[in-house]
């Protein structure tokens, strides 16, 4: 009885340091998760069911900086802000711009790139220039990402100024089949993933004009006020050694 005992009491013993060991295991490589939306080449898209694009690469190679393993989620646009605020994730990156509205809610890190606002249109369609956009007597249907801040211009630019109304999609690729069967008149999205839509899809052009150029960030609690450190101090060395640029490179050809 004694030895059983001794037995039960060992394999308890075993049991606990394996289940110790394995906790201080993770406790090693923390967790960095990061919320996304997957529809944003080439900051981040599928590459079959895998999530790819440049976010993902610096958030990895961040990751990489700072000891940690990451963990990438896509969602909708507009859920991320809200996702990283509740602390439901880490980071929010998603080629999102740095803007006063969102400064708000979250911090945001150093920059990484520059987006570009740009029209895409329909070829043969009746908006040949940003001008059009902003004729008198205008009355534009313009499809937006939901939560964007295309959504924002085509709302306080075009909306609220009794020159069209605004159309707002879950996906980027949706705002785009809506502008080729002709539900809106023109999509408002950042350069890089409009040049991909554009590639991607026949009978699409770009207006020459930029309509705003902005700064993209990731964005982080603002109570982390430890992990932002962390983040901004790997970005700067990653910007500073080239790395930063390199991925860029890697994905975007001009
Ligand atoms: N730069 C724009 C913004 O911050 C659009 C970003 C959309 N990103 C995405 N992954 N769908 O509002």
């Amino acid at each position: 009885m004694k030895k059983i005992l001794a037995i039960t009491l060992c394999l308890l013993l075993v049991a606990g340091l394996a289940a110790c060991a394995s906790s201080a295991k993770q406790a090693e490589t923390p967790v960095l998760s990061m919320a996304t939306e997957g529809t944003f080449q080439p900051y981040e898209y599928y590459d079959g069911d895998k999530l790819i694009g440049i976010d993902v690469a610096i958030a990895e190679a961040i990751a990489e900086k700072l000891g940690m393993t990451l963990e990438v989620t896509d969602i909708a646009f507009d859920s991320i802000i809200p996702g990283v605020q509740t602390g439901k994730y880490d980071i929010g990156m998603a080629g999102m711009t740095v803007t006063d509205e969102r400064l708000e809610e979250v911090s945001f890190s150093s920059s990484y790139a520059t987006g570009v606002q740009v029209v895409i249109v329909k070829d043969g369609g009746p908006i040949t220039s940003v001008d059009d956009l902003f004729a008198d007597g205008a009355n534009t249907v313009v499809g937006t990402q939901t939560g964007t801040t295309g959504f924002l211009y085509a709302t306080w630019d075009i909306e609220d100024e009794g020159l069209g109304t605004v159309k707002s999609f879950a996906k980027t690729t949706d705002a785009v089949e809506a502008l080729k069967n002709g539900q809106v008149d023109c999509v408002i999205l950042d350069n890089e993933p409009a040049k991909a839509l554009v590639a991607a899809n026949e009978g699409l052009s770009i207006l020459d004009a930029e309509y705003a150029v902005e700064d993209y960030a990731i964005a982080v609690a603002k109570d982390n006020t430890e992990l932002l450190g962390k983040i901004n101090g790997a970005l700067d060395e990653l910007i500073a050694d080239g790395t930063v640029q390199s991925i860029l490179d890697k994905y975007i050809h001009e």
